[in-house]
């Protein structure tokens, strides 16, 4: 049965992030309640447009304190985004060359988040639609230097398309542990990606499962599976994402769906409805 943590290079990895994206003035809250109830990995990232980075930390910071929690204990994600991703509240100088606003806005998310390390850097998307720019590679090169200094134990890539992906690791010293990308059923839940990625010994994270999945969520399928297992469809589409390899990434604000979200490690598919449920091109 796949655990609520799996190990990636000698580091425990939780197999469930919780997502702080769009959560605004609840986004203290939100995490706090997350990380009491069990999520034990946290996503955000220095993009203000769609998170609230400084409030994941003072969220973190204060569980920290109460002492239920290590730092150890918890996964912190957080993210890179180019000049075109945000908007006015930038975290770094857009007159700097990209080496200098990395290196801001690590610092930044450093400060954001009350921590000296950051378990997983993403650079959140790449400069370009197509190939690689000049700016992803000097991106690359200033996350592979905090990789060398131990400033961060991972370090990946987001909303990257396969070709992307093989161009980094061709060109990468240090090779991504991570891709981030928003998973949809129409494309075989992004089959070309996650084959990419089992070869190549990197760790697919999926978003919006259920989100960008409707029809799937929906589907008699899925319901008659879920209602053979007792669950939701929802948790029926994580707990198969998660047999699928991935980390699954939720930013549920209901907290009986965190429960929900959780449980999902209580209870296993047949390879046969997983297989149907991949097939099915929903
Ligand atoms: N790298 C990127 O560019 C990128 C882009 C988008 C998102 N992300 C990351 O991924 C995280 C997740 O985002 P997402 O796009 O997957 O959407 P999401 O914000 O997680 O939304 C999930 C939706 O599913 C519902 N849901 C969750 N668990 C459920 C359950 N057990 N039963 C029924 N409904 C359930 C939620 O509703 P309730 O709130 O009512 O439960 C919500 O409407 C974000 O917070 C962010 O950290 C990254």
């Amino acid at each position: 049965m796949t655990q609520r943590t799996r190990q990636i290079g000698g580091v425990t990895v939780p197999t469930l992030l919780y997502g702080t994206a769009w959560k605004e003035e609840r986004t203290a809250d939100l995490v706090a309640r997350a990380l009491r109830m069990g999520f034990r990995g946290v996503d955000t990232a220095n993009q203000r447009r769609h998170y609230r980075e400084a409030d994941v930390g003072r969220a973190l910071q204060a569980e920290l304190q109460r002492g239920l929690l290590r730092r150890e204990d918890v996964l912190v994600q957080t993210k890179f985004t180019f000049r075109s991703g945000q908007d006015h509240r930038l975290p770094y100088d857009p007159a700097a060359p990209v080496a200098c606003q990395v290196q801001q806005s690590f610092e930044r998310s450093l400060s954001h988040l009350g921590i000296d390390v950051v378990d997983s850097y993403l650079l959140h998307a790449p400069s370009v639609p197509q190939g690689l720019g000049k700016a992803d590679i000097e991106a690359w090169r200033v996350m592979e230097s905090f990789y060398d200094a131990g400033k961060v134990r991972f370090i990946g890539v987001s909303n990257f398309a396969p070709d992307q992906l093989l161009t980094l690791l061709r060109r990468a010293r240090v090779r991504p542990a991570f891709v981030q990308n928003r998973c949809y059923a129409s494309q075989g839940w992004d089959a070309s990606m996650r084959a990419i990625c089992a070869r190549e010994g990197v760790t697919y994270q999926g978003f919006s499962l259920l989100t960008a999945n409707e029809r799937a969520v929906r589907s008699s399928l899925v319901n008659d599976i879920a209602r053979r297992h007792q669950r939701s469809a929802a948790q029926v589409i994580i707990r198969f994402a998660l047999q699928l390899g991935m980390v699954i990434l939720t930013g549920t604000t209901n907290p009986a769906h965190m429960v929900d979200d959780l449980a999902v490690c209580e209870f296993e598919l047949t390879v046969a409805e997983t297989r149907a449920i991949e097939h099915a091109g929903t």
